[in-house]
């Protein structure tokens, strides 16, 4: 069976570092973004410069017809989905619940939790007409935490948490399984908006006195995918650092 991943927002940090781990490791790898196009090409060249096959295809996760046309075009160009990667996510911004806006928490949860639905819903459908597949939710351990100043963000992934326990259930029988990675404190863009003061709170609180690298989780990302990982669904798994 042709193996074909699609990774959202796999333009850069995470799901950049995933793409290119699988495309080496013989996936043909569809790079979703929705911004950062030059980004994406790169990541892209990177991979058929390295003798794998990848495209580029922007998506915005919040959207749901660009969701579809997004797994059509896979369709199309790939082969029909075996692993998924729902990676893209947005903090929508540091901020107090007393200050949030309608939209803003509409827009956190659009991207997290319903495209994430709507990906799996899509990429169900193909896999239960083929051999089953393989799912691997991005979460995060604010989760767990609350977030400082992001509970709308940890609220989010704490619903990824969830979906990703019931879904699992839900298709298990059809060989195809579900799991989360929950990273820690990553290395990327996602802390590059936050103010000094608190990426230096931030590296105090890192046991291994150092935030992990986008490789580190998409090693993990990779195994939950792989068939060595055959009896783990449901699971959610924090990369941390012990932190
Ligand atoms: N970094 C961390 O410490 C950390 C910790 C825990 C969990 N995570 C989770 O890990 C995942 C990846 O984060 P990262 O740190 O790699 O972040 P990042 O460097 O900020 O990258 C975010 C990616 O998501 C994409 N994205 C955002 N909104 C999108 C949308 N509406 N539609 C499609 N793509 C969208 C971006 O694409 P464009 O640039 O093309 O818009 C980008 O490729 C996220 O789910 C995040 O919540 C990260």
């Amino acid at each position: 069976m042709n193996k074909v991943a699609i990774i959202t927002g796999a333009s850069r940090g995470i799901g950049a570092a995933t793409a290119k781990l699988l495309a080496e490791r013989g996936f043909a790898v569809c790079v979703n973004y929705h911004t950062s196009k030059d980004q994406a090409h790169a990541v892209v060249e990177a991979i058929t410069q390295n003798q794998g096959k990848a495209i580029a295809v922007k998506a915005d996760m919040a959207h749901e017809d660009d969701i579809i046309k997004l797994f059509e075009q896979v369709d199309d160009e790939l082969g029909s989905v075996t692993a998924l990667v729902n990676n893209a996510g947005t903090n929508g911004g540091m901020g107090e619940v007393e200050n949030i806006t309608h939209e803003r928490l509409h827009s956190v949860f659009a991207t997290n939790v319903f495209g994430a639905f709507i990906t799996c819903r899509e990429a169900v459908k193909r896999m239960k007409g083929h051999q089953g597949g393989s799912i691997v939710n991005v979460t995060s351990e604010a989760a767990k935490f609350g977030g400082n100043k992001l509970a709308h963000y940890a609220a989010s992934k704490a619903a990824i948490n969830t979906f990703t326990i019931g879904f699992a259930r839900e298709v298990a029988a059809y060989n195809i399984r579900v799991n989360a990675v929950s990273p820690g404190v990553i290395d990327t863009e996602m802390h590059h908006a936050s103010p000094p003061e608190r990426i230096a709170a931030l590296m105090n609180s890192l046991p291994m006195k150092r935030m992990g690298q986008a490789h580190e989780v998409a090693e993990l990302i990779h195994w939950l995918l792989s068939d060595a990982a055959s009896y783990m669904s449901g699971a959610i798994i924090p990369v941390t650092g012990s932190r």
